[in-house]
């Protein structure tokens, strides 16, 4: 396979990179481009506003069912200074390319190339390929190479930092994963939105809507689960003081909102999905109707303007149980499998106000989950196995998961 290398900060990723990348497989043959984000580029060492996890995040966020890009993470595991010289050769040792790859380097670092480490070397074992971002004019660069004739786009990261960080438009100048990323974690100064309050009016318009979304036996069963889980938010939530984040209005509409996307159609789901910066497990890929938890994650917030991380999180593990769970996405996931329309529940799950607190109710409910799809064959996700091993370890003998159909 042929590759071409294009590394950069990354700080954002945008529509300039993408570009150049795609104009660069065009222009050469190439089969695929290798996104290379640095750790900390010798040439911009202190490049502030996002970790290299949040730079590699939008990355991976940014170029979904593309097979003619692909990332390498290699210089961020490295840490510290990578030297492209290092770079290639790594590149060389594990991807075995087809011939030389090449070495996409823009005209504005084309000046001072004879003053990177082993210019001479990089020259030897890659096909420099320099883009055009100054000029439309061939600069000089007198070592053996290729000339892109790119379109410049007067974009770069600097830019996208700056217009976030003055308040000017700039959500369209990166990849959508990449927005979403940036949203979410309130990177390069973005404000964060304000939380407007989650008034019961507010709740009906999105139980309206989320009714014309969903089969009408699907809907009593969100109505149904709103309604559980609110009450165990009653029941569980301040007056033991550990459960904060328990509140009822959030419980009901989490409740109401979790299986909204349980109607769309699987490229649909993928495509929400995409958004919330995660990668789709092998799991999720084999069983897509498992993403319409995380699709309405995304749909709630994107749509509806929701971000409370309770109920966005509460929302997107329903399916999914995990080691990290807060009070009301355990509500969530409790309320789900046993409310009053639901199937295969033990009478004592049935008879649920007798358990004392939420993390035994939880952990009953997650073993009858977990024996019923045993029962059937049934995969369990990686983070309800992770769950079941911690549980596993950290149960002393005296817990019983009192009503439970199964042993972990
Ligand atoms: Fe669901
Ligand atoms: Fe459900």
């Amino acid at each position: 396979m042929k590759y071409a290398i294009l590394g950069g900060s990354f700080n954002p990723i945008h529509m300039g990179h993408l570009f150049l990348a795609d104009t660069a497989l065009s222009a050469f043959g190439y089969d695929r481009i290798i996104l290379v984000p640095a750790y900390s580029s010798p040439f911009k060492l202190g490049a502030q506003g996002a970790s290299p996890k949040d730079r590699l995040d939008m990355l991976i966020a940014s170029i979904p069912a593309d097979p003619r890009l692909t990332i390498d993470d290699g210089e961020i595991r490295r840490e510290g200074v990578s030297y492209t010289i290092d770079t290639i050769k790594d590149i060389r040792e594990r991807y075995r390319p087809e011939g030389k790859p090449g070495l996409i380097l823009g005209d504005d670092l084309a000046r001072d190339f004879h003053k990177w480490r082993s210019a001479d070397e990089i020259v030897s074992l890659t096909d420099i390929i320099i883009a055009r971002r100054l000029s439309v004019e061939d600069l000089p660069f007198p070592y053996p190479h290729k000339r892109l004739k790119n379109e410049i786009v007067e974009l770069s990261s600097g830019n996208v930092r700056d217009r976030i960080g003055s308040g000017e438009a700039w959500s369209y100048l990166v990849p959508p994963g990449a927005r979403f990323i940036i949203e979410d974690r309130s990177l390069y100064g973005l404000a964060k939105k304000p939380d407007t309050a989650i008034t019961r009016e507010r709740i009906a318009d999105i139980e309206n809507t989320v009714r014309t979304m969903i089969s009408p036996s699907r809907f009593l069963h969100s109505r149904n689960v709103a309604l559980l889980t609110q009450d165990l938010c009653i029941r569980y939530g301040d007056p033991y003081g550990a459960c904060l984040g328990m509140d009822p209005a959030a419980g009901y509409l989490a409740g109401i909102a979790h299986d909204m996307c349980k109607s769309l159609p699987e490229a649909e789901l993928f495509r929400l999905t995409q958004m919330d910066g995660k990668s789709v497990s092998k799991l999720e890929r084999k069983k897509p109707t498992l993403l319409h938890a995380r699709a309405a994650a995304v749909l709630l917030k994107e749509r509806f303007g929701i971000h409370n991380k309770d109920i966005l999180e509460a929302v997107r593990l329903h399916t999914m149980a995990d080691t990290e769970m807060s009070p009301l996405a355990k509500a969530v996931f409790i309320a789900d499998k046993i409310e009053v329309s639901r199937e295969h529940v033990s009478a004592g799950l049935r008879d649920n106000g007798s358990f004392d607190d939420l993390d035994t109710l939880f952990a009953a409910v997650l073993n009858e989950t977990v024996a019923y799809l045993r029962s059937r064959k049934l995969s369990l996700s990686k983070g309800t196995l992770r769950l079941l091993e911690v549980m596993k370890g950290t149960r002393t003998s005296g817990q019983s998961a009192a009503g439970s159909g199964g042993g972990f």
